[in-house]
């Protein structure tokens, strides 16, 4: 064992229930209590998921680490601390921040997540890469999900904090994040240990859905099934549990997931006119790519049909078309 990373482990498991403490029972939290209640953070998600607040000062946990014997330079290399810019000495790395506790797979505290209270830059300050500490090889929440991942052999993968922490509370508790939209083969290959199905639930703006574009060809190359969770359009499952509530959330976005296919259609269809020829017979051609793919000839005529209908073609030319393709492809 490494009493280095040890140690940090402490520090972490310490500085979680700290800022948790100074988040619920001082006034250092008001503003940040007030915060997670404009966004239906309920007391229950709170605990749950261990929130706290580091207060806008420079050395509240730098004290609190001092007090206890910490090494300081260690715990700058884990990021609690950042070093003081000109002299020597320390101050606290998360300030007048919202803090989201990362665990590893064990439920060990080994990173944290500060968001700023509304607007600013960053919105979240994240703890650098560090002993404990590998972006690329975490996915948050997993030490909370693993048990009902493992009954349901499903994973409902999110973007961020607080799109699996509403999720949660909305009776989806098999909800993981990659915090941030890159998704890293050790993500894929943590996942594929535990599940055969991904439900992608990443946001419903621009960005969001590019990234699910990108994300399904990599989890179905991994051998993974995917589905897609669909959201009104620049809305995330965050806003929309906000807004719409749980039930909702979960009948209508997580066991309404479509398939990969239906959702290929959707993006497509967003990126032409189709009320112009050009575009339509662009739409149709692409529409046509997609749906030469699939194996099943049941699946290729469902699909088809729906074009036809929504492009006002016949399903016989559609049908021709990607017979032709189908033809050429072998
Ligand atoms: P989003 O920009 O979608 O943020 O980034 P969000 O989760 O909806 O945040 P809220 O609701 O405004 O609080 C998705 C995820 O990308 C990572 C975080 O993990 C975030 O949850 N991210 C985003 C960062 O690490 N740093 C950033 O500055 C922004
Ligand atoms: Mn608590
Ligand atoms: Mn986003
Ligand atoms: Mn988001
Ligand atoms: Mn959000």
């Amino acid at each position: 064992s490494d009493p280095e990373r040890d140690r940090l482990i402490q520090a972490y498991e310490w500085s979680a229930k700290f800022y948790h403490y100074l988040l619920k029972n001082t006034e250092h939290g008001t503003a940040a209590m007030e915060y997670l209640r404009s966004r239906n953070f309920s007391d229950k998600m709170i605990d749950q998921f261990q929130i706290g607040y580091a207060p806008d000062r420079w050395d509240t946990l730098l004290q609190f680490l001092e007090k206890r014997n910490f090494d300081l330079a260690e715990m700058e290399r884990g990021g609690l601390l950042s070093a003081r810019g000109e002299g020597k000495g320390y101050i606290d790395r998360f300030r007048g921040r919202v803090i989201f506790p990362i665990s590893n797979r064990t439920g060990k505290v080994i990173a944290f997540a500060g968001r700023v209270l509304g607007e600013g830059q960053p919105k979240y300050l994240n703890s650098p890469e560090s002993k404990l500490f590998n972006k690329s090889r975490i996915l948050y929440n997993l030490h909370q999900s693993k048990a009902s991942i493992r009954k349901t052999r499903q994973i409902v993968l999110f973007e961020g904090y607080g799109d699996v922490i509403s999720a949660w509370d909305a009776g989806v508790h098999n909800g993981v994040a990659t915090m941030g939209t890159s998704l890293t083969e050790n993500h894929m290959a943590i996942m594929k240990s535990m599940a055969d199905e991904i439900v992608l639930s990443y946001d419903g703006d621009r960005a969001g859905q590019a990234a699910a574009m990108k994300a399904i060809p990599l989890l179905e190359g991994n051998g993974l099934r995917v589905k897609i969770a669909l959201l009104p359009s620049g809305m995330d499952p965050d806003e929309f549990v906000s807004r719409y509530g749980g039930d909702r959330f979960r009948e209508q976005v997580i066991e309404s997931a479509v398939s990969t296919v239906k959702f290929k259609l959707i993006y497509l269809k967003k990126n032409h006119i189709l009320l112009e020829e050009d575009g339509k017979i662009a739409y149709a051609k692409e529409a046509i790519e997609i749906i030469a793919m699939l194996h099943s000839s049941t699946e290729r005529e469902v699909y088809l049909r729906e074009i036809a209908s929504e492009l006002d073609l016949s399903y016989d030319s559609l049908k021709q078309d990607c017979n032709l393709l189908r033809a050429s492809m072998q």
